[in-house]
């Protein structure tokens, strides 16, 4: 690891797991803890974070969640609020996954703002996701839409305590297709520029990368420029895949 902000791995267990499952990836990577050189943290489904919260402890792996509503509580059937998530033991929580921009969802940079605010206000660590479509990708579109995807999705108060950005392409993510180096070294160092520039202190933001990250791909993406971790999906549902990217950090 070129950078001096500690990793952190992220898995994203997106809607998979039930308890069984759930409890049993849980406690295999509790009890491996492995990659001392890196944060560990677990985003399974809301069913699943009070479970997985009982086996990750005194492991040193962290919880978060994968999504919250902007308002503390009220008439929003279906929702889950960050009051909540960190009542059940959360830290940190996704915030503007593609899968919820965009046609998933409908999520604006707005709306991902005001999540990211509320989340602040409960004390969770917001990870909030940015990245480019295919075709912005094609068009060589990238910084620009990554870079307005910031602006827009970060309300003021941000600091690198409260705040983790993902750069996910939205074309790598369950494509087992990833950005060469030099893209992804590209997308970071904008990143780290824009978040300076309105919040100061680059170096000390974590910027993970996500998308197609596997146990193969990981030492070379973990390495590069900029990097402080990853933000995995597919191979976060496998303990043995998980554990081996954690230990890419050392
Ligand atoms: P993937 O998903 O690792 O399965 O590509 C990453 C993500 O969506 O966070």
């Amino acid at each position: 690891m070129p950078d001096a902000v500690r990793p952190l791995i992220a898995g994203n267990w997106k809607m998979n797991g039930l308890r069984e499952t759930g409890q049993a990836l849980a406690q295999t990577i509790a009890k491996r803890r492995p990659g001392q050189a890196c944060d560990l943290l677990l985003c399974p489904p809301a069913t699943l974070l009070e479970m997985v919260g009982a086996a990750l402890t005194g492991s040193g792996v962290l919880l978060g969640a994968q999504d919250c509503h902007q308002e503390i509580k009220g008439a929003h059937t279906g929702d889950v609020s960050a009051a909540m998530l960190a009542d059940v033991g959360c830290r940190f929580v996704i915030l503007g996954h593609s899968e919820r921009r965009g046609e998933g969802h409908g999520e604006t940079d707005a709306d991902v703002a005001a999540k990211v605010q509320t989340a602040h206000g409960e004390g969770l660590v917001a990870i909030v996701c940015v990245g480019e479509r295919a075709a912005e990708h094609a068009q060589g579109a990238t910084l620009t839409v990554i870079e307005s995807q910031i602006k827009g999705s970060l309300p003021e108060g941000v600091t690198p305590e409260n705040t983790v950005i993902a750069y996910e392409p939205v074309w790598a993510i369950g494509s087992g297709r990833t950005p060469i180096s030099e893209e992804i070294e590209a997308a970071h160092k904008r990143i780290r520029a824009n978040l300076g520039a309105r919040f100061g202190t680059p170096e000390a933001f974590r910027i993970l990368y996500g998308g197609s990250v596997t146990a193969a791909n990981a030492p070379e993406i973990l390495s590069i420029h900029g990097v402080n971790g990853a933000l995995v999906g597919g191979a976060s549902l496998d303990a043995e895949a998980f554990c081996k990217i954690a230990e890419s950090c050392g």
